[in-house]
């Protein structure tokens, strides 16, 4: 089989690295030989020995190159990447792409385009680089109504907030270095605001519910604004602050959102560090499971682009209608149940407000949570700190709807007596 691959840069160089390394075994389990015909690359990769390997700058010259079988999307983004896996399904060639963005926010016009010419596209190394979920959840898990899932998907976000928490570095330090690694985005604020998470918990909810592919109705939150004092107070209630995806199934529709979560310390998902992202999916029958795994970098994402090249090897000659399904369910069976908007979601709450150092305060805090039926779980207030006199009240609470809290936070930030907006984390018991 013939594969070109288009776009050299992390993903890229160590795709071209494992199908060359590993090419015995790699035939030994495909039944055939995969050959890399023609690599597109605006730069080449100093980590790669391409010997005779073809290489063109004109990315249209590999999708429309006859003699291939197999188009590797490796550029990213939407804007040529989606041209080039259009034009690989229009050529009637197969399409493997680790590309989250597209996947996400074009997926739906990609599979259709697709399912009308006979081809896959296959997708695995778009969610949690190195860890087969895709897999797991579209085959592994196929018996299941699942009902909820949750995880660190972005190695980048994780990779920032266990190195300021173990070692102290700054924010702006382990971000530079995590560029230089290549585990980030092209955009660095798609990993730290979340959206490179969003892109991939998309991606995750359609497959696990058998939903349409719906990115812009995701609620995005990133961690910027976090702060040490927030990860300690955390950990004295028996909490870990980890950057989460969680998409769940209620009865009025699904939730998709991402954003700092408080999850109980002793929960395997909260020691997951660094670079390695996590995912933990609940079915009915299987109850809960856990796939941990490398969630960036260039052999761990390339682990499952290839296992994708051999899977497309493998099914070839499948009748199209027999394949598993892009989106796990059938494509005249997917489900209408609507994306809920964020104000509908239902978590626990924790709470942290500056307050001014008065009697009574407590008792307005109080009073404004009792009010809306907001149950408090447990309270820790500190001394007043000595740069400003304020005092941190912080504050766990039962589980009630975000819009709820939406309302109680607005009549908490009015009081004389609290300082600047308060400090508002979700919490999930992930039980
Ligand atoms: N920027 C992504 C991450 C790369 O850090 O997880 C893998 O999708």
């Amino acid at each position: 089989m013939k594969v070109g691959i288009c776009g050299l840069g992390t993903v890229g160089g160590g795709t071209f690295n494992v199908l060359q390394r590993n090419a015995v075994e790699i035939a030994r389990r495909a039944g055939r030989g995969i050959e890399v015909a023609q690599i597109a690359a605006r730069h080449l990769n100093p980590a790669c020995n391409l010997g005779d390997t073809p290489v063109t700058e004109d990315v249209f010259a590999v999708v429309n190159n006859p003699e291939i079988d197999i188009i590797v999307e490796l550029i990213g983004g939407y804007g040529v990447a989606r041209e080039v896996v259009l034009q690989a399904i229009a050529n009637g060639k197969h399409v493997v792409t680790a590309n989250k963005a597209l996947i996400a926010v074009h997926g739906n016009e990609i599979f259709a385009a697709a399912s009308a010419k006979g081809v896959m596209v296959a997708f695995e190394a778009s969610v949690a680089g190195g860890i087969p979920i895709i897999k797991a959840v579209r085959e592994g898990l196929a018996a299941n109504q699942i009902n909820w899932l949750a995880g660190i998907i972005n190695g980048t976000g994780n990779f920032i907030l266990t190195e300021m928490r173990d070692k102290g570095r700054t924010f702006d330090d382990v971000l530079a270095e995590a560029q230089a690694l290549g585990y980030a985005e092209a955009d660095p604020t798609f990993d730290v605001e979340g959206i490179d998470a969003a892109h991939k918990l998309t991606i995750l909810a359609s497959i696990a519910f058998g939903i349409p592919l719906q990115f812009d109705k995701a609620y995005t939150e990133g961690i910027s604004k976090l702060t040490t004092a927030d990860v300690a107070y955390a950990e004295a209630f028996g909490y870990r602050i980890k950057h989460l995806g969680v998409a769940r199934r209620t009865s009025e529709g699904v939730e998709l959102r991402v954003h700092p979560t408080l999850i109980p310390a002793d929960r395997l998902i909260a020691n997951v560090h660094g670079v390695m992202n996590a995912v933990m999916v609940h079915g009915d029958a299987v109850g809960s499971t856990l796939y941990y795994g490398a969630g960036a970098g260039a052999e761990p994402t390339a682990s499952s682009v290839v296992a994708d090249i051999i899977d497309v090897v493998r099914t070839l000659t499948t009748d199209p209608n027999n394949r598993v399904p892009h989106l796990a369910f059938q494509a005249n069976a997917l489900s209408d149940l609507p994306v809920l908007p964020v104000g509908q979601v239902e978590t626990a709450y924790y709470l942290r407000i500056q307050a001014k150092d008065r009697p009574g305060v407590l008792a307005k805090v109080a009073t404004i949570l009792s009010e809306r039926g907001i149950n408090i779980e447990s309270i820790l207030q500190k001394e007043a700190e000595e740069q400003d006199g304020l005092v941190p009240i912080i504050l766990m609470t039962h589980r009630v709807r975000e819009q709820k809290m939406n309302d109680a936070i607005a009549a908490l930030e009015a009081l004389d007596d609290i300082a600047g907006p308060l400090m508002r984390i979700r919490v999930e018991q992930l039980n």
